[in-house]
This record gives structure tokens, sequence and C-alpha cells, in this order.
């Protein structure tokens, strides 16, 4: 059981669920318009069971012009005709719930869409107007105040400031978005925004939510002087000590926010959770937001983000069960989400080669064979570490990145603010296959799909892969039913090797043994295998890039 430092236990269904990722316009699409939806996502709701995880967190499925597929929210209280209505979610939510699965959904507060009737108001408001004040207007430098407010890149490319027009055609103010044009930063010094999300927070928790996932946490605040920021805009920024921190991220101020939303939660009854997305390093400072009265848990990108070698994994394993121990936390694990290139195909890439922002043609192309091997071999292994574990929609089906998607048919900002320079994000977001000759892979009743799938779809389909031995699939359902079965969520990880090649531990009864190096390793002797990410060699050793459980 996972203590706090002053010996208390740490309590909550979240410190050991396995949660899985829906994004919600690739799941299961419903009416066979290509984009999935609430509905689509109900009717498969028992493939989650069947796999065996505990919770989902759906991506947002609000009102929105989609600009950043949906995390640009126009009205945080409603559903997108595009996924449905509030009464497909309510009913999402019951089906969910009488399933025993628990539902997360995404909180974006960083920023709203341009199309929020907040910042219309705001557009035809003066400067210095209440209306401007829920945003970040300045006038612009130079004399004829043509040049942005200061430095600032945007996430995905190009300024972070966008000039207005004013209502007299003339060239105005202009406002501050971190990612694109259509997601207009939100002012946190304004009362009225801290009013207006615990509502939204309380309009969710009414509905029967058990937590959020909290978008851009790091952002919130920043820094008052808006100082300029030389260095290329980047969402994980890295706050080493003896670096400054960028003026955009990691603020002292957000850490008040997330304390007053905590009361808001532990004022509802049940276990409601608060999830961080926040791209901050090192571990110790990300531990700040999960601090005993602030949020629950945190994203740990910093695993995500570590090598494929034994060194990497051991340091990257130890500093985070050490971080989130420091405050009480339970710590998590993530190998994919909808932002970074799929794990089956990232760890195909060279070790060493730097992440990423998408894979398109005429990229180096990673080894799928070798990238399939090592990420079976990473999921048994983050399945088998204390904490909770976030699966990502078509992780467990060994989806790869699509890494050949046509540049044209590329719909993340990213592609064009970046002057097409950074793919983007597009290749992790590809509608998942459930059957292999149905049309668009069974992801819908039509062959639509927002995003083209490539034919290799088929042979990762569910149903060639369900109570088919060794299939991934397969490997994933009895990695997460033994991992429920032996408490491996609420253990204690005690070392037992951790060299150059090999890493060993102990949690509970299980040994979990993981291969790195070229030299085939033996299995503890007798000791019986409960599940191995790839067949043994014939005498029994553990080949390259592999993982074992056993029962010593
Ligand atoms: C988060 C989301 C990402 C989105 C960005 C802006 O990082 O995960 O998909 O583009 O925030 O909302």
């Amino acid at each position: 059981m996972q203590q706090t430092p002053s010996g208390h236990p740490v309590t909550g269904w979240w410190t050991e669920a396995s949660i899985y990722q829906i994004y919600p316009r690739s799941f299961a699409d419903s009416d066979g318009d290509g984009v999935g939806d609430l509905p689509g996502i109900t009717a498969r709701l028992d493939h989650l069971v069947e796999l065996g995880v505990d919770a989902v967190w759906l991506s947002p499925f609000y009102p929105s012009p989609q600009a950043d597929a949906g995390y640009d929210v126009a009205d945080y209280r409603d559903v997108d005709p595009l996924f449905g209505t509030l009464a497909d979610a309510d009913k999402l939510i019951a089906e969910a719930r009488s399933r025993g699965l628990r539902v997360i959904v995404d909180l974006v507060p960083n920023h709203t869409s341009s199309a929020h009737r907040w910042f219309q108001a705001a557009l035809s408001a003066a400067p210095g107007s209440a209306e401007r004040s829920r945003y970040i207007f300045r006038d612009g430098l130079g004399p004829t105040g043509d040049q942005p407010p200061n430095d600032w890149q945007s996430v995905f490319g190009g300024p972070a400031w966008t000039r207005t027009v004013d209502p007299d055609g003339q060239p105005g103010q202009w406002y501050l978005h971190l990612f694109d044009t259509g997601q207009p930063d939100l002012n946190w010094d304004n009362p009225e925004v801290h009013a207006e999300f615990l509502d939204v927070l309380r309009f969710w928790l009414d509905r029967g939510v058990d937590g959020f996932r909290v978008d851009v946490a790091h952002g919130l605040v920043k820094q008052a002087d808006l100082a300029d920021w030389q260095e290329p805009q980047e969402i994980l920024s890295g706050n080493e000590v003896d670096k400054p921190r960028p003026p955009m991220w990691d603020q002292e101020g957000v850490h008040e926010i997330y304390r007053q939303w905590r009361q808001l939660l532990d004022s509802y009854p049940g276990e409601r959770v608060l999830v961080a997305e926040a791209w901050v390093e090192p571990a110790e400072r990300l531990a700040r937001y999960v601090r005993p009265d602030e949020m629950h848990q945190a994203f740990n990108f910093e695993y995500l983000l570590a090598a494929w070698t034994a060194p990497a994994q051991y340091a990257v394993i130890t500093r985070s069960l050490e971080a989130t121990d420091s405050v009480g936390a339970p710590t998590t694990w993530v190998l994919s989400n909808h932002d970074v290139v799929r794990h089956a195909s990232r760890l195909g890439l060279p070790v060493g080669t730097a992440r990423p922002n998408g894979i398109g043609i005429g990229d180096p192309q990673p080894d799928a064979a070798l990238g399939l091997r090592r990420a079976r071999a990473a999921t048994l292994l983050m399945l088998a570490l204390p904490g909770s574990a976030y699966l990502y929609q078509g992780e467990e089906l060994g989806l790869p990145e699509h890494t050949t998607l046509p540049d044209e048919a590329r719909q993340d900002p990213t592609w064009a603010r970046s002057g097409h320079t950074q793919r983007g994000r597009d290749g992790c977001r590809v509608p998942i296959p459930w059957e292999a000759d149905a049309p668009s892979y069974g992801f819908g009743p039509s062959d639509a799909s927002w995003l083209p799938q490539p034919p290799l779809w088929a042979e990762y389909a569910l149903d060639r892969q369900r109570d088919v031995p060794g299939s991934t699939y397969e490997l994933y359902r009895t990695a997460l039913r033994l991992r429920r079965a032996h408490g491996l969520g609420r253990g204690t990880l005690e070392w037992l090797s951790s060299g150059d090649e090999v890493l060993t531990f102990r949690n509970g009864e299980l040994t979990v043994l993981t291969n790195f190096g070229a030299t085939p390793v033996p299995v503890p002797a007798g000791a019986e295998l409960l599940a191995s990410s790839a067949p043994l060699h014939d005498d029994g050793t553990v080949p390259t890039d592999v993982t074992v459980w056993v029962r010593a």
C-alpha cells in the first residue's frame, strides 16, 4: 500500500487504476459520417470491460469549430453535434457506470475557442473593457502598433499573438494564443474566469463524472510582465533548476487555482479526481501539482520520453516514484496519447533519436517489427509498476503510427503553422480498426474516416487478435487481469537488479525482468512464467527486448 510521507495510505480508486484514453473522433462512429461519436463509444463499452481497464478518459466532445480537434471549446456545457447530444453524454456516463467503469472528462481552461461567446464579445468591445479583460489583449509595439506585444511563439509554430480588427475596420489590439489563433488564452487574473470554471466543474460533477483531465495545467498563469522569451516555444520546456523558468509555463499562481478546485471536488460525494496535463520537468517540479491539497495525479511525461535502455528506464522509474512519494501522491505511467508518436513506432526508431513531432512520407521510417516488440516489452514493464497506468486507444492492438499519411490529409494545425516543417499529431489519431473485413475496418458503418486508414490496419483489427494466443490484444488482457489479481497498482517496487542491459524488480509476489541487451538472460530458477511479451528461446532464456512476469 502506498503511503504519504506521514504514513497515511494513499487512497482513491485512481491510485491503482488502469485508465483508457478515448479520442472520441477516432474510436467508433455510429452514424457513418467518418467521425467517431458518443453513441459509438457507448456501443463499444463492452470492449473496455473485456480488455480489463478500470476507467476511461474522454478527450473533448464539446461544441467547437475543431480548429484543434476539439481542444478549442466554444461551449463548456454542451456536446458538439458532431459527437452527439448532452443526452448521449448522460447515457454514456450511465452505461459506463453500470459496467463498473469510471469516466473522466477533459477540461480545457487555458484557452477557449475564438468562437466562444466571451471571445466574440471581447472582439466587439473596446480596449480596456470588462469583456477584453477575460483574455490577454495588448496594444502592439512600434509607432503603428503593428509589432506583436512580445516575442512569444505558439506551440504549434508562428507567433503567439494575432492582431484584431476593430469594428471600424482599423487594425486593433493583439491577443495572446499559446496554441492556434482559434484558441485565445484566458486571463486567469480575472475573478470572473475563476468563477466560470468552478461552475463548469460543477456542471459535469453534477452529471456524475468521476473526474477531470486538466489540459495544459501548467499554462494558465503567465508572468505578469509578459517578458520576452527568446527560446523556441515547446510545450515541454524543461525547467531544470539552473535554467530560468519560461514566463508562460509553470508559474506559481497556477497552484492556487487547483487548491480551489480540489476543495470543490472534495465537497462532492464519491471519489473524484483531478489529473494534470503538465509538461513540467524535473519530476520534483511536477510533484508540486499533486501536493495533498492540489490535484490527485499528473501525467508522467518524463517516463513517456525516456529512452529504451536499462539505465534510462531505471532512472526514470526511480525518480518518478521518489518524486511522487515526497508529496504522498500516486505515481502514474503513460507510453502513448493523442499528442505523441505511438510507442509501437517511436520505439522502432534508433535509440537516441529525438522525439519526432509526427512522421511522414520521406522521413526516416521506424522499424515496425522492432517497434512492436519493444512496445510490448515496455507495456508489460509499465503494467507491473505500482501506481496508475494510462493507455491510449489502439495501443492494445499494437497499433503503429500512420507514418505515411498523405500530407494533404493532415489536419493538425501544427503542420500549417510550422510552415510544413513539423508534421504534427495526425499519425496517432487515425480511426482504429475493429474488424478486418468491414468498411472502415469496423470503425463505422460506412467507408468514411476523417483521416485515411492505411491498408495494414486489417492485420491489427480487433477481430484478428481476439482469442489469438500471443496477439498484442491478448497480451494486454492477460497483463491487465494479472495486474488486478495481484494488486500491482497498489504494490511496492523493490529493485533486484539494475544493470546496463537487464532490469529486474519485485512487486508483491511477482518478479519482473526486462532484457534490453543482446545476450539472452535466464529466468529465475524454479519460477513460474505468468506472462511474456514475446516467446522465450527454446532453452527458456529471455531474448532481447522482452519482458517477463514470473512468480518465484
Ligand atoms: C494539450 C492537448 C493537445 C492540445 C493542446 C492545446 O496539450 O493534449 O492535444 O493541442 O493541449 O489545447
